[in-house]
């Protein structure tokens, strides 16, 4: 086999429990990992909990601007304190025992903890036993988690996609449409791949767009990778792809990809188990690009079908390490798939790091 072809990661990156713990442990607990969408969070007392490295986070809106993450577990027996979506309006109380926290995170209410009516017995006190913060970061609408609190500052950890997304003013986002697929029997590192490689744009989306595999390019830069479509003659029709367009991710699980000239879309990926991952998409305008409700609903419809015919690909993928010929992984094209083995490299050099 010539050097330049390279075998994809063997069918245990994508199945196994022991190479989804080590994910969790090197690739999900260090890195800047995207967990939520900041617009979704609208009411103060809003809480969202989520999964991070398999470790209960919760999201909490302070106030107008501001969000804040904790360890989701109550500091008396560490009890999971919120199980679902909510409003908790000024304070989020432990079902437990009681214990209360505001939505900075303070310890309140600790009732009856040193025996009846003695709520803050010798040598404990509130203010020191508050919810565990999280690192977060918000960037645009994004919220990223790093659990170890060791990755770089997020502006240098993603500094290659920034310089990418340069031409575009992401301060002038607008969400528009939210496409939530649910659960997708697949491991998220397909999903990824999927989407950074060109090489199947012809054949799965024959359909629905019109992207000619010609004029795609790979792009390879540190932790950012994907593709990109540069068209000369491009349509302007709402419910078409006949645009320019680049197809972005940076490691591990975030999404993002433009579209000339005012729509971007996000995908946030949550890793569930080895072979499930639940999906979402966020629909954005840019550059005060106004659509009409029909051309949003004719956008939601044309991604809709975009994404299910990669799903049904990506279960496919999925489906396809149970056969023991896969063991050793399938092929990567030395051109088109060039992102693909990026990407694959960094997840084999995070492992290798613990
Ligand atoms: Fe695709």
């Amino acid at each position: 086999m010539p050097d330049s072809i390279f075998r994809g990661l063997p069918s245990k990156a994508y199945t196994d429990k022991s190479f989804w713990a080590k994910e969790n442990k090197n690739v999900f607990s260090k890195n800047w990992v995207f967990v939520g969408f900041a617009h979704e969070l609208k009411n103060v007392g809003d809480v969202l909990p989520i999964n991070v490295a398999d470790q209960p986070v919760l999201l909490i809106k302070e106030s107008k601007d501001k969000i804040n993450a904790f360890h989701n577990v109550c500091s008396h027996r560490c009890l999971k304190l919120v199980e679902k979506e909510k409003n908790v309006g000024q304070i989020i109380s432990c079902p437990y025992h009681a214990w209360s926290y505001d939505l900075k995170g303070n310890l309140v209410s600790s009732p009856h903890f040193g025996g009846t009516n003695n709520h803050e017995p010798k040598n404990f006190l509130r203010k020191n036993n508050g919810l565990k913060s999280v690192r977060m970061k918000i960037w645009h609408d994004w919220i990223f988690i790093n659990l170890n609190k060791k990755a770089l500052p997020f502006e240098k950890y993603a500094s290659s996609l920034m310089k990418h997304l340069r031409d575009i003013n992401l301060e002038k986002i607008v969400p528009v449409a939210t496409l939530d697929f649910g659960e997708i029997n697949t491991n998220w590192k397909f999903l990824i791949e999927n989407y950074i490689e060109p090489y199947h744009v012809q054949f799965v989306h024959k359909k629905t767009t019109s992207q000619p595999l010609k004029d795609h390019y790979t792009i390879v830069d540190g932790r950012c990778y994907g593709s990109g479509v540069d068209l000369k003659e491009e349509s302007t029709a709402a419910d078409s792809l006949a645009v320019s367009s680049k197809y972005l991710s940076l490691f591990p699980n975030f999404i993002i990809g433009t579209y000339y000239p005012g729509q971007i879309g996000v995908h946030l990926n949550i890793p569930i188990k080895p072979g499930i991952t639940r999906q979402k998409r966020i629909i954005y305008t840019t550059e005060d690009m106004q659509l009409k409700k029909k051309e949003i609903e004719k956008l939601r419809n044309l991604w809709w079908d975009v994404h299910k015919e990669d799903h049904e690909i990506c279960e496919r993928l999925q489906l396809g390490r149970l056969s023991s010929a896969a063991k050793n992984g399938g092929l990567l094209s030395p051109h088109w798939e060039k992102s693909v083995r990026a990407f694959q490299k960094i997840v084999i050099k995070s492992l290798n790091k613990s």
